[in-house]
């Protein structure tokens, strides 16, 4: 099905069921799902009942929205996302990312699990992400600008693709609550491989800290929609080559694991914030 015509079919469908339109989308990633089960008022959407919807693939992903309130803020939590990886085209990774903007959610918060290249974060660090560096070079937004929909716009500036204020407000509640943060740039690989030594060497010479499979196609689809973005990276381990023995995909999900609690309290502090403005 064309991903319009998909994207009408999830919302004639999904529209009846809500309540309240979400004022904030959550996005989250490997290992970080506990979130939703916190979300009270709930309605839970299993994806792979949405019509239109593609059902993700990868274990460890639950894939269902859930919309309510956390912190009294309007959510809806995406569980599952899709990866370029699996094989998804770019533009059918952000369609939940044009599905609840439609919805009414103007604001996306977007978490991941990331290698580390930055040598001064330690796996478990939380990292605000002020900038991406798009290293898949594929882009969700070809062929969109082109269609004359309603929905669609320009070509977005991504100069300033994070939203600066809501991070500099998201770093204060972070230390009224004691959590560290650090701040850094994302650089988004395709995958599913994870690095050479080599190409580590060359990121981090490129100026970024983190290294990951996802994140950066659903920013560049909230920003063309002019959605507010706030980025945060569960540092899961060290990139090749920083890292002792070879990398496992259940050993991203152990730190996330670990890191949950902290970060739950993060986005619970965020949301409240929102809901008090
Ligand atoms: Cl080391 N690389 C990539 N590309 N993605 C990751 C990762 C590393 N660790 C967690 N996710």
């Amino acid at each position: 099905m064309r991903t319009e015509a998909s994207l009408q079919s999830a919302l004639d469908w999904l529209r009846p069921k809500l309540r309240e339109a979400p004022e904030v989308a959550l996005i989250l990633g490997s290992g970080l799902g506990a979130l939703a089960e916190a979300v009270s008022e709930a309605v839970e959407v299993p994806v792979r009942e949405i019509p239109g919807y593609p059902a993700p693939t990868v274990s460890g992903h639950a894939g269902r929205l859930v919309f309510g309130r956390l912190e009294g803020c309007r959510v809806v939590v995406l569980q599952g996302r899709l990866h370029c990886y699996e094989g998804y085209p770019p533009q059918t990774v952000t369609l939940p990312v044009r599905l609840v903007h439609a919805l009414g959610a103007q604001r996306l918060i977007v978490t991941n699990a990331a290698g580390g290249l930055n040598p001064h974060f330690r796996p478990g660090t939380l990292m605000f992400i002020v900038d991406h560096i798009n290293a898949a070079f594929r882009n969700p937004l070809v062929g969109q600008l082109a269609d004359r929909r309603p929905l669609m716009r320009g070509a977005p500036d991504m100069s300033r693709a994070y939203d600066l204020d809501w991070l500099a407000e998201a770093e204060t509640v972070a230390l009224r609550l004691g959590i560290p943060t650090q701040r850094g740039v994302y650089l988004w690989t395709l995958g599913p491989s994870y690095e050479t030594k080599a190409e580590i060497r060359m990121y981090r010479r490129m100026g970024a800290d983190a290294v990951g499979m996802s994140t950066v196609p659903e920013v560049l689809q909230a920003r063309q929609l002019g959605m507010k973005v706030l980025g945060i990276s569960t540092i899961t381990n060290m990139a090749a080559g920083l890292h002792a023995g070879p990398l496992t995909h259940e050993e991203v999900l152990q730190v996330g694991l670990q890191v949950r609690d902290r970060l739950e309290r993060l986005i619970r502090g965020i949301l409240y914030q929102q809901s008090a403005k």
